[in-house]
């Protein structure tokens, strides 16, 4: 009987020790799904949020935020689809879209040099900015402190993440439908009405070296009125030949002044970077570089031996039977308007987690 009294003590500890663990059990079992989603990291792509705020404005489409109007040449970003077919991404300048963006697309030559005018709240985990840059290193103001933010390039560099170009497109079968338009010029020029007499620039020390053997129908472009749409490519169309130089050389750095003669079947003089970095974009029967001559004189020979020889001058279209040229926009608020809808397209294909390590290394 001795062992009574204790026994019964035991059965008590153990009775309000099998409570208690079973209210630690159901208090744990309560409070373990509030506790996890606490810490559960937020989600990484914020689209059903959008959905719920506003499931007809927009759909599952990233949201990519242009943060500046690149020199305030702005049209409607729904354009994307009217000009390049390109509708995969919710494009907006609304800067309260901020916190939802997976893409911010940054002007470089609108940042100020205090980095005041960027993006002051947090960056979500899910949200990449792109470096937009359409300029050569020449004209790239070196920024201090911004090398470490971005996580894509946008240039006409070859190799950056977002690499915007005028196209080449190969034919489905090669063509002959090429016509040559009607030619009422040899060999023209477009330039800034200033700028001619400077000589400090490769590009007009060469001309002024050429005009002593051939004559140049110069257009200035300060009558810029007449170089808009139509009327730009109506008038280098009646040209056989146009000087395409490029205002500064680098790598890959080759302009519409290429891109626009070739697209309207004239015959592109080009200096620029060396010819087999043309020919990394067109075939090399497509133009005239001005390094295959050892002055301007054999150039001038050429082009006059050209112009009498209909046949020889024909064969620089033959590349036209397997590919076509798109012309480039000439209005002026769309002059940014394909590497806008190019980034829009970019950020829809690829989700990948990348970071620019330094910006200034890789392109000045
Ligand atoms: C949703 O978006 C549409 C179109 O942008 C707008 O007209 C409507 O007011 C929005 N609705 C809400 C609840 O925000
Ligand atoms: C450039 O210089 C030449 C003479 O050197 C002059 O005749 C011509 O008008 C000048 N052109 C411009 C646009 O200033
Ligand atoms: C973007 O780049 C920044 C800075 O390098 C980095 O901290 C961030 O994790 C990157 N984000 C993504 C989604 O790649």
């Amino acid at each position: 009987m001795a062992s009574s009294p204790s026994f019964s003590g035991l059965r008590a500890i153990l009775i309000v020790t099998l409570v208690l663990a079973g209210a630690i059990v159901l208090l744990l079992m309560y409070y373990t799904p509030l506790l996890s989603a606490i810490c559960r990291p937020p989600p990484v792509y914020s689209r059903w949020q959008l959905k719920r705020s506003n499931s007809s404005a927009v759909t599952d489409k990233p949201v990519v935020l242009l943060w500046f109007w690149p020199e305030k040449k702005s049209f409607d970003l729904q354009d994307c689809k009217k000009l390049f077919n390109i509708d995969s991404c919710h494009l907006t300048d609304d800067r309260s879209m901020y916190s939802r963006a997976e893409a911010v697309l940054i002007f470089h030559r609108a940042i100020s040099d205090d980095l005041s005018n960027l993006p002051t709240s947090p960056r979500p985990r899910f949200q990449r900015w792109i470096w937009f840059n359409m300029d050569p290193p020449t004209n790239t103001r070196k920024i201090e402190g911004i090398q470490g933010l971005f996580n894509l390039t946008l240039s006409y560099r070859k190799d950056a993440d977002i690499h915007i170009r005028w196209k080449l497109t190969a034919k489905k079968k090669p063509a002959e439908d090429f016509v040559l338009p009607k030619k009422e010029r040899l060999l023209c020029w477009i330039v800034d009405n200033n700028d001619v007499n400077t000589t400090a620039v490769g590009k007009y020390s060469y001309y002024k070296e050429l005009i002593k053997y051939i004559k140049v129908d110069v257009l200035y472009n300060s009558s810029a009125e007449s170089f808009k749409g139509e009327d730009y490519f109506q008038m280098i169309s009646s040209c056989k030949f146009f000087l395409s130089f490029e205002d500064s050389i680098h790598k890959d750095y080759i302009t519409e002044t290429f891109s626009g003669p070739l697209a309207v079947g004239t015959v592109p003089i080009v200096l620029g970077p060396p010819r087999h970095n043309y020919e990394d974009f067109v075939p090399g029967t497509s133009f005239i570089h001005v390094n295959d001559f050892p002055d301007a004189v054999k150039l001038a020979d050429l082009i006059i031996r050209l112009d009498e020889d209909n046949e020889a001058y024909m064969q620089y279209f033959n590349w036209r039977r397997f590919y076509t040229v798109t012309r480039h926009l000439t209005e002026e608020n769309y002059e940014f308007a394909l590497p806008i809808c190019q980034a829009c397209h970019y950020v829809h294909m690829n989700k990948e987690y990348r970071a620019v390590p330094d910006l200034y290394k890789w392109f000045l």
